[in-house]
């Protein structure tokens, strides 16, 4: 299909195909950017690039989604220069080329069935599926977790987003029926076999449509509180302050909020590494509680929560889930609940009652099974 609609925009056929999907966190929110632990899935929604190498340098960007096929000169491609969907195959090209890879002129075709906006990490799922299809084309060789590196600093230095490592490592190194548990700080991955139906439960994803407001800034504000937290209490990063550790460490910061921000970051982190020793445990139904905690200590220490995402997780669990929180970086987006596989239906319903009963916009559930990470398609 894509390889037609290639031929359509382009006048060829493609030289070939790959893909990079979407992820959901399972627990570990805004821990990345602090040397923390996550646990993504990857879903099974993705972005598709079909490529065709150019000799001339010339790139060459269109989206199945229309508008016009936008142009830049590979040679030419600084931070920035490349405006709107376009900056994220500009941004892969960019940094592909700056880490010294040689990577050709190409022309692209991006198609995607992830909604964009809902947290899902589209965007870290286009620069991935760009990265691997203009190394592709160039029958050059790089590791998964090396391609998550290099486009996080496309995003951060090209993009102007100062995320952290986790979406694209999610991304690019999930693998199928499994959550990711990524130390940050370790840079070491162990694959966590994630199969709620083999329990009777069900891990219920909805996107609850809430306009993201003020994401960008909310986002490199809670980073820099954290930073300045850190530099406060004399370490690199807060991932060296402990759970143990923690009283001690907020006794010695005089604001407030920065207090808060840090006891979420502390805390998240721990409840990680108690989700991931349950789940070795086949105890997964007791995972549900520590989605809760997250969710509250997101909404009330991180401030991150929007109301259709409290309401969401408020009824989800009013309706039985035995865990609920919102996922991502806030401000909109999902939340995930686990629930009894029985229970999904009443759950879903609840939720949907309860938007309609407060005015928001009807919430959209999302299919959540345990993916595999970006690869060559064709
Ligand atoms: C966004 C960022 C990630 C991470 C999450 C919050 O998705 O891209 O790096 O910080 O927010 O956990």
């Amino acid at each position: 299909m894509i390889a037609e609609k290639f031929e359509q925009v382009f006048g060829r056929r493609p030289d070939g195909v790959w893909r990079a999907p979407g992820r959901v966190n399972l627990i570990g929110e805004h821990t990345d950017y602090n040397d923390g632990l996550v646990l993504p899935i990857a879903l099974p929604q993705q972005i598709v690039v079909a490529g065709a190498a150019r000799p001339d340098g010339r790139l060459r960007f269109a989206s199945t989604q229309g508008g016009d096929v936008i142009e830049a000169d590979l040679a030419a491609l600084t931070p920035g220069s490349v405006p709107d969907w376009a900056a994220y195959p500009a941004g892969a090209a960019w940094i592909l080329r700056e880490s010294g890879y040689d990577v050709s002129g190409a022309e692209l075709l991006v198609d995607s069935d992830l909604p964009t906006g809902a947290g899902l990490s589209s965007s870290a799922a286009l620069l991935c599926a760009s990265a691997i299809a203009l190394l592709g084309l160039r029958g050059i060789e790089v590791a998964p977790d090396e391609v998550a590196r290099l486009v996080q600093k496309a995003e951060n230095n090209y993009v102007g987003a100062p995320v952290g490592l986790m979406d694209q490592m999610a991304s690019m190194c999930c693998t199928k029926g499994h959550a990711l548990y990524f130390d940050i700080q370790e840079m070491s991955l162990a694959q966590i076999p994630f199969d709620p139906a083999a329990d009777g439960l069900r891990l219920l994803v909805v996107d609850v449509k809430a306009p993201h407001r003020h994401v960008d800034g909310e986002y490199a504000e809670r980073r820099r509180s954290c930073e300045t937290a850190a530099a406060q209490l004399g370490v690199p990063v807060l991932r060296a302050i402990s759970v143990d550790g923690l009283d001690d460490a907020l006794a010695r910061l005089d604001d407030e909020v920065v207090r808060r921000r840090v006891r979420h970051v502390v805390t998240e982190v721990a409840r990680v590494e108690q989700a991931v020793e349950l789940m070795r445990a086949g105890r997964l139904r007791d995972v549900g509680p520590l989605f809760t905690a997250s969710h509250v200590s997101m909404r009330d220490d991180f401030e991150i929560t929007v109301p259709e995402l409290d309401v969401a997780v408020d009824t989800a669990l009013a309706a039985g889930a035995l865990g609920a929180r919102m996922t991502g970086g806030g401000f909109g987006g999902c939340i995930i609940a686990l629930v009894e596989a029985s229970a999904t239906e009443s759950v879903l319903a609840a939720i949907e009652k309860a938007f309609a009963d407060h005015g928001f916009t009807p919430p959209s559930p999302i299919s959540a099974d345990p993916s595999a990470g970006a690869s060559r398609i064709s």
